[in-house]
């Protein structure tokens, strides 16, 4: 079975968007590669991001204490895979089992498969879509980033077509132009 080659970050939902920040980048040495209102991810190596927070004062702003569902925590983990191939055999093996991703995307830096375990606690298994940390360091400052730091859902079954036609993984991991994708309900954020 294909294993992941690293565990890769963390995200977490924060209605202390700014002090998180902050505090990060003081404990860490972290730097910021990319902030808006909603979103922040930070590195402190070679790696694109290691932590993002998520603003819930944005994504969430009817939640606790008002009553919505989400709240500070642990938003999801990251898994990397070393390459587009592992990860389609690991959804076609976890598909057997009954286990099927909620959010297939093309965040852009990556290609991800977003899962839940039996708590709710979400789980990414990802490519990277560049070959070098530069590379993707450059993508997530620049501009097709910013317009979109979401990305674009993909289907996973097809996917798996693709790679068995022998469609380079160069072509497959590259984002398409397209509005960032609606955050899934699955993902437990908004009311
Ligand atoms: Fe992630």
């Amino acid at each position: 079975m294909a294993k992941p080659s690293k565990f890769a970050h963390i995200v977490y939902r924060t209605r202390r968007f700014e002090e998180m920040i902050r505090w990060y980048e003081a404990v860490f040495e972290a730097r910021l590669q990319y902030q808006n209102p909603a979103l922040a991810f930070l590195t402190y190596d070679d790696e694109h991001h290691r932590f993002a927070f998520g603003n819930l004062e944005v994504l969430d702003p009817a939640g606790k204490p008002s009553g919505g569902k989400a709240d500070a925590g642990v938003d999801h983990v990251a898994y990397t895979y070393a390459s587009l191939r592992d990860l389609a055999d690991t959804y076609t093996r976890l598909k057997k089992l009954g286990i099927k991703p909620y959010w297939p995307i093309r965040h852009g830096p990556t290609v991800s498969l977003y899962y839940r375990d039996p708590d709710g606690n979400r789980i990414e298994f990802q490519v990277d879509s560049f070959a070098t940390a530069d590379e993707a360091n450059a993508y997530m400052r620049g501009d097709a980033f910013s317009s979109n730091p979401i990305g674009v859902n993909f289907d996973p079954d097809e996917l798996v077509e693709q790679i068995k036609k022998g469609v380079p993984e160069q072509e497959l991991l590259a984002r398409p132009e397209g509005p960032p994708a609606p955050i899934p309900r699955e993902h437990g954020l908004g009311a």
